[in-house]
């Protein structure tokens, strides 16, 4: 399951709005066939293995990290693949939430297959966060808070600058992660005063191109903004309390859209109504704690740097109040990533 579990992994950018999956197939203890759902509309992870095991399929197990589908869709049934090619036990990590597609553990037993679900169960959940939040329906984006911060969490020096905060290895790793997602964000503050550009550049380029989102709130972003200048190749969506019908005309000739929300929870809600099932949003500290305080953030990928920047640093979360330890919220450790000399820790809300 170990080993499934890394698989899926590679799926990472390119299977969205699919799970993240990973099989392997053992006969006598020993791997014969592996595989993972690579591309969306593509192979499943399950066809993958067997076709990699061939004849060596019969009578063995097989391992993989979500219960195969019981139903066709862009591609045959997993669970009739796994039934004709005399798979005698499957192994699952975690059951398939979608309702189309979920029953193949259900089939396969009924088939007089030996099914066994929950084995590593946390894990592949934890992997497949994203894709639960959207089926569980909530409303609004999984939302995923990621910074990178100095070892007293200040995340610009005085003066507002953080580039760079972290080492390449770790900025290269943020291209990586910017790719699972349908949107990245970023505070209005941080769009004036970092100018960035929000775009994937790393190795895994995304399925579909992230929509970058600003959350304004009452400030305003130039023509000579690098995200308006590039609204007409990278989708960009403005967001504010408000825009004046002239301030929404010129964005609109730019190709900006501009989202009118009075609050952070209407703002993600417009976003979930646009199809944007998952974000990103990398800052700055006042947007941060806001979010925070709302109950807004499912997901921080907080990069630690071994670099001080002082009182006079920009703090990495701010405006975000806590009573006492004992009203603390305590959150769960889902990863811990060496980076070079930095560090990611992701951390989920229970
Ligand atoms: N190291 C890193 O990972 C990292 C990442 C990002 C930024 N930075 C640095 O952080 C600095 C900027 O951070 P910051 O904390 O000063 O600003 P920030 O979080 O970028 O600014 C907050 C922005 O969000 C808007 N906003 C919208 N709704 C809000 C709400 N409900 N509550 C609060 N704000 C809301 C604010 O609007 P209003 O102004 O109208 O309140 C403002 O434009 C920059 O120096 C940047 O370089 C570092």
């Amino acid at each position: 399951m170990r080993r499934a579990l890394d698989l899926a992994v590679r799926g990472w950018g390119r299977v969205d709005p699919n799970p993240l999956v990973g099989a392997v197939i053992l006969a006598q203890g020993e791997p014969v066939g592996e595989g993972y759902h690579a591309e969306f509309g593509g192979p499943h992870a399950e066809a993958v293995a067997l076709a990699a095991a061939g004849e060596r399929a019969r009578g063995a197990t097989l391992v993989t990290t979500v219960e195969p589908c019981a139903a066709v869709g862009k591609q045959p049934a997993c669970a009739a693949a796994i039934i004709a090619a005399g798979i005698r036990r499957v192994v699952v990590a975690m059951p398939d939430p979608n309702p189309a597609m979920a029953g193949g553990g259900d089939r396969l037993r009924a088939a007089g297959i030996e099914v066994e679900i929950g084995l590593a169960r946390e894990e592949a959940e934890r992997q497949n966060a994203g894709f639960l939040h959207r089926h569980a329906r909530p409303g609004r984006p999984w939302v995923v808070v990621k910074l990178a911060t100095s070892l007293d969490h200040r995340i610009a020096d005085g003066a507002g600058h953080s580039r760079w905060i972290s080492g390449e290895e770790a900025r290269d790793w943020v291209h990586w992660f910017r790719a699972g997602f349908d949107a990245i964000g970023v505070g209005g503050r941080t769009a004036q005063i970092d100018d960035p550009s929000l775009t994937v550049r790393g190795v895994t380029e995304p399925r579909r191109t992230p929509t970058r989102v600003v959350f304004l709130g009452h400030r305003r972003l130039g023509p000579e903004a690098a995200l308006i200048r590039t609204a007409r190749d990278v989708p960009t969506i403005l967001i504010a309390p408000e825009f004046t019908a002239s301030e929404a005309a010129a964005l609109t000739e730019r190709g900006v859209e501009a989202v009118s929300a009075a609050t952070l929870a209407d703002a993600l809600a417009l976003l979930d109504a646009r199809g944007i099932g998952s974000i990103v949003i990398e800052g700055g500290g006042r947007l941060t704690g806001a979010l925070l305080a709302a109950g807004l953030v499912d997901r921080l990928a907080w990069i630690v740097s071994p670099v001080w920047l002082g009182d006079h640093g920009i703090p990495a979360v701010r405006g975000f109040e806590v009573g006492s330890l004992l009203q603390a919220e305590r959150w769960v450790v889902a990863e811990r990533r060496p980076l070079g000399q930095d560090t990611a820790l992701l951390f989920d809300r229970r």
